[in-house]
């Protein structure tokens, strides 16, 4: 550009023909195509056969995907008779049947871009889920039969895995939109609330000496405090976020509390979120852990809730008016002596989204609605772009506006992350049943990926690329603190720069109503970087030091160069034993 001079850039008549040398000097320079920063869309499969309403990745590279055994016939007919030989009656709404003719959860192969069908027997409509050190997902209760059932997958990679749901073992009390999280002791999970229950309970049982053998939940009066009974809730599907001091974050409806579950005890409560409505269920905002860093030795802990209902949403829904919903976002460091709620504005007013964090530390929203709230058809108006946010960037210019796509994704919608740095699209059912005509917003079984800047092939050349991880004890993991090296390939020139070059490590959450589980990411320490032969790149980086910075389990490690992340592989951080 230096060569043209000035006069001629701003003549008017010359527009054309500097816009065409403009782009002819961009595609030379190999330069990203026009609007590649906002990203695009591709559509994997047209028929999922079951509706996204649940999500999560496991660490097999395959997407756990499943909804309700209510929900009748699917898009993924089984067989055409029951064992007892009466036929599959498309209308027939009888769950204890329905659910051995048509599928109601199936596992996508991502490499593969195949499902298979698995078997689902008890209902699991607006469940929670939550995946063990171990990598299996443990899935908690549902709906009728499944309000108290408990339910495991262990990923496989030969394809036969399947649910199982051991009938012996019962959740305390009914878990119908409650929320769970991992908790630093080993495998210990946490499941709070539900619709008009009041308590949290531990998987595996705790077994208290007081109370001899008796299954315990505990009574939290934030949850009946909260509790909005004409708009069915407002609290449901409550924010968990484990804290790095131990404690459990707990936002429900506008207020939050910092939750001592051990001794069922609140050690701090929140002031009340700014923004008026609500931000839970059916409110459906969602909320998402800033990304923890090592700099401060993960200590700062801050939350961010975005989007949710106005006042009356619910009953002004069931009228067939759809109400505007909230724009605002409010950021708290739950870990500050006074904390306060820093308040800031989407580009639009939002609910029913998911928030993910990418590969880069920023965050997405995706996903939603503009009016309404959360149930059967309570919403309008998709929102059918996504946000970036940059949680870096200063007060006023951390979001903007990423490509649109033309597929509604409303109630029972979901996204999330694949290691290869795509946005797993899914779902959107605002139906008690599979339907297709004469409604506006139809059952959704295509399977889309949103596909961010940062994989757009113009980047590759700064790409760390052929990622493998070496555990210094020879194991199957990095323990605590332990050092481990990652190997990765990068063309450089030059000394690598401890600054540009970053690792982070990511929790794939469970997904389901805007809610992700367990999702959190580190940016973890690099202890020191060496350029080798060949392009060849080695880090030695170090773990989280404790459970309470991240719980035991498999993480999605990403080498990021000067903003570009690479594909990533799967880590272990484990306990000593
Ligand atoms: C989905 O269906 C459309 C329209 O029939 C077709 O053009 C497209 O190729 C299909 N996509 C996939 C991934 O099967
Ligand atoms: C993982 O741990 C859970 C809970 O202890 C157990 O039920 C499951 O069988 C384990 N999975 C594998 C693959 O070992
Ligand atoms: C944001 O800034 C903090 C403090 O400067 C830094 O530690 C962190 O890595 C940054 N995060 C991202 C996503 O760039
Ligand atoms: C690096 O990975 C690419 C694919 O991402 C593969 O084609 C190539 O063979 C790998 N190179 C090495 C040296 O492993």
């Amino acid at each position: 550009m230096k060569v043209i001079n000035k006069k001629r850039l701003f003549s008017a008549k010359s527009m054309p023909t500097i816009l065409l040398f403009f782009l002819l000097v961009r595609s030379a320079a190999g330069g990203p195509p026009p609007g590649a920063k906002r990203g695009r869309w591709q559509t994997l499969l047209n028929n999922t056969g079951v509706v996204a309403m649940h999500t999560a990745l496991t660490h097999r590279n395959t997407v756990m995907i499943f909804d309700q055994t209510r929900a009748g016939r699917s898009g993924y007919p089984l067989r055409r008779s029951h064992y007892d030989g009466s036929r599959c009656v498309p209308s027939s709404w009888n769950p204890s049947v329905d659910s051995s003719c048509w599928a109601h959860s199936v596992e996508y192969d991502i490499e593969g871009n195949t499902i298979r069908a698995l078997n689902l027997e008890t209902d699991t409509w607006c469940s929670s889920g939550t995946f063990l050190s171990n990598g299996t997902l443990l899935q908690t209760g549902g709906h009728g039969h499944g309000y108290r059932r408990i339910r495991y997958f262990d990923p496989c990679t030969d394809h036969r895995c399947d649910w199982r749901s051991p009938e012996a073992l019962l959740l305390a009390d009914n878990r119908w939109y409650a929320s769970n999280q991992i908790l630093p002791e080993k495998d210990r999970v946490i499941i709070v609330g539900g619709r008009r229950v009041f308590t949290y309970e531990f998987l595996p049982k705790l077994l208290s000496s007081s109370s001899s053998s008796r299954e315990r939940s505990f009574y939290l009066s934030l949850l009946r405090q909260t509790n909005n009974r004409k708009e069915e809730g407002n609290n449901l599907y409550p924010f968990l976020h484990l804290s790095s001091d131990g404690n459990l974050f707990i936002f429900a409806n506008r207020d939050s509390i910092l939750l001592d579950y051990w001794r069922n005890k609140v050690v701090k409560t929140f002031p009340r979120m700014p923004g008026g409505g609500s931000r839970n269920y059916p409110s459906s905002g969602s909320s998402v852990l800033i990304p923890l860093d090592h700099t401060d030795g993960f200590q700062k802990v801050e939350v961010m809730v975005c989007g949710g209902a106005t006042t009356g949403a619910y009953t002004a829904a069931k009228r067939k008016t759809y109400l505007k919903g909230l724009s605002s976002c409010g950021r708290i460091v739950i870990t500050e002596q006074k904390p306060r709620w820093e308040m800031e504005e989407m580009p639009g007013p939002r609910l029913l989204h998911d928030i993910l964090i990418l590969p880069t530390g920023n965050i997405l929203i995706i996903n939603g609605a503009t009016h309404g709230c959360a149930g059967w058809n309570n919403a309008a108006n998709p929102s059918l772009e996504p946000y970036l946010y940059k949680p870096n960037k200063s007060l006023g210019r951390r979001f903007s506006v990423l490509k649109s796509t033309k597929v509604a994704r409303l109630y029972h919608s979901s996204a999330i992350l694949l290691p290869d740095g795509r946005v797993l699209v899914a779902g959107s059912n605002p139906h008690a049943r599979y339907t297709f005509k004469d409604v506006k917003f139809p059952t959704e079984l295509r399977l889309q990926a949103f596909i961010p800047y940062y994989m757009d092939q113009y980047f590759d050349g700064r790409r760390p690329n052929n990622l493998s991880i070496h555990y210094s004890n020879g194991g199957y993991g990095a323990r605590y603190r332990e050092e481990f090296t990652i190997k990765f390939r990068l063309d450089l020139q030059r000394e690598p720069d401890k600054d540009s070059i970053k690792f982070s490590a990511y929790s794939p959450p469970f997904t389901t109503h805007g809610v992700s589980m367990n999702q959190r990411m580190l940016r973890l320490k690099c202890k020191s970087i060496v350029r080798e032969d060949g392009g060849w790149m080695r880090a030695v980086v170090e773990a989280p030091p404790s459970p309470n910075v991240a719980p035991s389990g498999y993480y999605l490690l990403t080498v990021i160069n000067g903003g570009i992340p690479s594909i990533a592989q799967w880590v272990r951080f484990m306990q000593e034993n």
